[in-house]
């Protein structure tokens, strides 16, 4: 293998604000720590985060890469000290706390996940943001289970198309919304029994509707605000509703009667600032419960767009312009 060169290509946010914040720069190779690798990026994700990042409204957490990028795919060409079971040469997805738009990047070895089988780079690439923010929301918080009737907000979102085709594979009936008419036959065509353009559409009255004035048992929202007392509404007796984004607002009026009428459980989580340890809890349920189903070809993250790094910023603009249905990658 060639030696590693000194200094690398990223793109970088030197002030908070628009997507021309975004410049291109170069920066030294970082080194990888105790119990991290070192990872040549082929590819790396797109993620609503890194947009807040940009904005200055979604700081990194300490210690993190103020490079954005939340996910990468690569090949591992350093070992820090303390790594067992991954080797050079190896090639990885990896969920990381920042340093994404860059030529290498740093990743804790445990977080580290074995391209599916057929699985190319940016594909690869795609994964780990949604599928650990999924797994941990619906699965391990929200308890989605066969049977289940799960309503999944943003569906033509990367985080909404990976939470529809999850649900449904695990056998939930699945209702989802999306931004128009043509995004919600989009979810339709990933899983979902019925897409709805909240636009048009009263997401409470189709969720009635459908499941005969029961409601649903689980909701994945990434609205909050105004939507959260519709939840609310949408809910059957003893849902989860799991609010994992806040595109509607922090703060919300929940008919506090009607939670406990309902005994509904209100959750919500942040993924970038848990600990390795809880990041690879739910790494070793991706790789137990979903790699074979991604290897198996029966669940796909849905690839809209790619760019170059140094396209970063039509990346961003794609994304602010939410055209896109699924991921946006950056290739490297
Ligand atoms: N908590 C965590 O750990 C975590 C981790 C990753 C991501 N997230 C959050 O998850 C969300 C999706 O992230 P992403 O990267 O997948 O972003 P994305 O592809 O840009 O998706 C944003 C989505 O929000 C939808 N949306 C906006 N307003 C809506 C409304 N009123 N009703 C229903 N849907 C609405 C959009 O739908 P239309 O385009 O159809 O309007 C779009 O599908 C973001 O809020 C992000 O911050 C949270």
């Amino acid at each position: 293998m060639s030696p590693l060169p000194s200094m690398m290509p990223v793109a970088e946010v030197a002030h908070p604000g628009g997507a021309d914040e975004i410049k291109q720069a170069m920066r030294p190779v970082p080194k990888p720590g105790d119990g991290e690798v070192l990872v040549r990026v082929a590819a790396a994700g797109v993620n609503r985060p890194d947009v807040l990042q940009r904005m200055g409204a979604y700081p990194p957490p300490p210690g993190a890469s103020d490079i954005l990028g939340l996910e990468i795919a690569g090949e591992i060409v350093a070992l820090g000290p303390n790594v067992a079971g991954l080797s050079i040469g190896d090639q990885v997805t990896a969920l990381v706390t920042g340093g994404g738009y860059a030529g290498y990047a740093i990743a804790a070895a445990p977080l580290c996940l074995p391209l599916p089988a057929g699985f190319g780079m940016i594909e690869a690439a795609a994964l780990p943001e949604n599928f650990f923010t999924v797994w941990t929301n619906l699965f391990e918080r929200g308890g989605c289970t066969r049977g289940d009737t799960v309503l999944v907000h943003g569906g033509t979102s990367g985080i909404g198309t990976t939470a529809i085709q999850l649900a449904a594979a695990f056998g939930a009936r699945v209702f989802a919304t999306a931004g128009s008419p043509a995004k919600a036959r989009a979810c339709e065509k990933l899983g979902a029994d019925r897409g709805i353009d909240y636009r048009g559409e009263d997401f409470v009255e189709v969720v009635r509707r459908e499941t005969d004035g029961r409601g649903v048992d689980l909701i994945l929202d990434m609205v909050a605000g105004g939507y959260v007392h519709r939840n609310c509404e949408a809910a059957a007796t003893d849902a989860r509703i799991v609010t994992i984004g806040l595109q509607g607002g922090t703060h919300a009026d929940v008919d506090m009667g009607l939670l406990m009428r309902k005994r509904l459980n209100l959750s919500g989580s942040t993924l970038r600032p848990r600990s390795v340890a809880e990041k690879a809890a739910i790494a070793d349920g991706l790789r137990r419960n979903v790699w074979p189903l991604l290897s198996a070809g029966k669940v796909r993250p849905i690839i809209f767009a790619t760019f170059a790094l140094a396209q970063a910023a039509a990346a961003h603009r794609l994304m602010e312009s939410s055209t896109h249905i699924g991921k946006i990658v950056l290739t490297i």
